[in-house]
């Protein structure tokens, strides 16, 4: 009989001693959370535009799909985190949907047909909008371009 008793109150120090750890610290949320800047999310949505390159060249579709998605979900964090910009005019929201949906979802579409052709056209069109968002922002000096070789020795397109 004494056996349970120890269990219990063994259990119930525990649990006072993390209620009070709890109460000293920092919810873990607030730890945790990490806000990429802008510059940050370009940069990476820069790889995922070179990858996306690559993958269409080899009619790699799959992959090509998932860079685009990639792509999607780094502007929509850009919109999230960055609905302003201290430098910039326009909302960050507002110019996204202006200069990449249209050439994202018509990319899109020649990756669902397999169509190389109109991949690498469209894959321009997509360039020249990074560009035209970047000179509306007066940041025209970061100048996209169609990767000339590919930099990722170490995966397979
Ligand atoms: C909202 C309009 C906008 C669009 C659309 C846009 N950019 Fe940017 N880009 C910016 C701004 C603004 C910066 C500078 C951000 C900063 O440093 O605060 C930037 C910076 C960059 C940089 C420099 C980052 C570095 O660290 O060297 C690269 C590379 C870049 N963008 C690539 C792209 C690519 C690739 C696309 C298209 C797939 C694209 N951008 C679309 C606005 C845009």
């Amino acid at each position: 009989m004494k056996f349970p008793f120890i269990r219990i109150s063994q259990t119930f120090a525990a649990a006072v001693l993390l209620t009070a750890c709890a109460s000293h610290h920092p919810p873990v949320s607030e730890l945790t959370q990490f806000t990429p800047g802008l510059g940050e999310i370009m940069a990476q949505s820069a790889v995922r535009h070179a990858k996306l390159w690559f993958a269409g060249r080899a009619q790699n579709w799959e992959l090509a799909a998932y860079e685009i998605d990639e792509l999607h979900e780094g502007f929509e964090d850009a919109s999230k985190f960055h609905p302003t910009h201290k430098d910039i005019k326009q909302p960050i929201p507002e110019l996204i949907a202006r200069y990449m949906d249209q050439p994202l979802a018509e990319l899109e579409q020649a990756i669902k047909d397999k169509n190389t052709q109109a991949f690498s056209e469209r894959y321009d069109h997509l360039t020249a909008s990074c560009n035209a968002c970047h000179q509306a922002t007066d940041f025209g000096f970061n100048k996209v371009i169609q990767p000339s070789f590919n930099p990722f020795a170490n995966q397979s397109f």
